[in-house]
This record gives C-alpha cells, structure tokens and sequence, in this order.
C-alpha cells in the first residue's frame, strides 16, 4: 500500500514518519516541492490512499492543487479542522453548524471516500494511542462502508481500540464541533495530551 500524505505541518510529518515506520511508501505533499516533499499533485498520484493533513481553511485550494483526476476514487483520510485563526484566539470554526469541512470535501470530490478521523486529538497521540492511560476513543464519519473498514485496520495497527462509527460524512459536524471544547481543555489543562473517551452504562451498550 502507498500512501499519500498532504500537508507539511507537524501532523502531515507525524503521520508520514509512522506509516513508514511500518514499512510502507509515502510522498508527501507540498504547494512547493522541495527537500522531502513533493508537489500535491505527485503525492496524490502516487498514493492508493491520502491523508489530508492541510490547514483547514485551505484544504479545498490543497485539493485542487492536488487534482480531480489524481484523487479519482481512493480513500482520503480528511483529519483536517476548519479552524478561523482571523479574529485570534480561540478560533472558530469556518464551517459548522448545518455543514463541515468533511462533507464539503465529499461534495466537492463526489467519487472520492472520504473518511472524517483523527481530527479530535493532538497528532503525537493520533499514532501513540498509548501514551495517554486507560481506554479513550476515536471517532469516524464517512459514507463507503469499505472505506471505513480499511481506514479501521490502519488505525488498529496504530493501536486504536474503541472507534465509534459515528454513521455517514454528516456526522463529520459533530467531531469537527468538538474543536471549541478540545480548544479550551487544552488551555484548562495545559497541555495537549490528552482525549475524549465516551463512558457507557453498562445496560446501554449490552
Ligand atoms: N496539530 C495537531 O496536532 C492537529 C490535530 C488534529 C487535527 N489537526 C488538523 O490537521 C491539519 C494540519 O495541521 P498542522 O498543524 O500539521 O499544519 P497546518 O499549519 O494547519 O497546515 C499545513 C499545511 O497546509 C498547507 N497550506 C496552508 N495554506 C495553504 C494554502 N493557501 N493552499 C494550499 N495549502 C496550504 C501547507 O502547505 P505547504 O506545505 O505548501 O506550506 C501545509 O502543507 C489542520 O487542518 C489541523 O486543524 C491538527
């Protein structure tokens, strides 16, 4: 498997230097290509499947940079967050509410899979699940069933254990929304090292 990574920032990197480190290929994917990068269109011809670790803002313009016809029908893992720095911080989101940065991306890119994921904790935790105690969760929305089987394997082999499938890319809205409240732990707690666990009654999940 050849993976695609977008983005250059410390997440794109992270994720680039985990999947290597588990053998497979990966380009990653710059505006500008240059020392251990390459163009967006490169990485996502080359990839079978894309992260998208772009700015939030700008992932649309990454996207088309990266070109309709090299993205066609693969996987895109989109753990990007609609984040508007503009006014300062905190920042608000530039799509909410009835829309997310998932869902526009699938709209867009209609043949492409998109799978909303990683996107609700800090990227040294997204590959070491491990390095914060006790049972804590992920979340994924997208609309291909297979898709989001195959994304599930790659992120069990990270070490991810309990990922709610949240149901289709709509449901992106409700973990990009999750943005204003991890934003503001991160500055109760201060630090980023942490993550959302979902804890049940034990008769409503019997
Ligand atoms: N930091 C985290 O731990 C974390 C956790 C969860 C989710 N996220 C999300 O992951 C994404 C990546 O975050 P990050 O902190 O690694 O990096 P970032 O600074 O948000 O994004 C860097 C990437 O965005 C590209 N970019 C910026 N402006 C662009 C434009 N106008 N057109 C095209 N591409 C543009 C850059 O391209 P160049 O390479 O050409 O500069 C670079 O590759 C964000 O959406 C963020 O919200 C981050």
């Amino acid at each position: 498997m050849k993976y695609a990574v977008l983005g250059t920032g410390a997440v794109g990197q992270t994720i680039a230097a985990k999947l290597r480190s588990q053998g497979y290929e990966v380009l990653v994917g710059s505006r500008s290509a240059g020392e251990g990068k390459v163009s967006f269109a490169e990485a996502a011809a080359f990839g079978h499947i894309i992260f998208n670790a772009t700015k939030g803002e700008a992932s649309l313009q990454a996207l088309a940079l990266a070109g309709e016809g090299n993205l066609g029908d693969k996987i895109l893992i989109d753990l990007a967050n609609p984040l508007d720095f503009s006014r300062g911080m905190p920042p608000t989101l530039s799509i909410c509410n009835d829309d997310s940065l998932g869902e526009t991306i699938q709209r867009t890119y209609p043949r492409l899979k998109v799978v909303k994921t990683l996107n609700t904790l800090n990227c040294a935790l997204m590959v070491n699940p491990s390095a914060v105690g006790g049972s804590h969760d992920l979340f994924m929305s997208g609309n291909d069933p297979l898709a989001k089987a195959e994304v599930h394997k790659l992120l069990a082999s990270w070490g991810w254990k309990t990922i709610h499938d949240l149901g289709d890319i709509s449901t992106a809205r409700g973990t990009e929304q999750l943005l204003p409240i991890w934003i503001r732990l991160m500055g109760s707690l201060g630090h980023a090292d942490f993550n959302f666990h979902i804890a049940q009654a034990a008769r409503a999940h019997s």
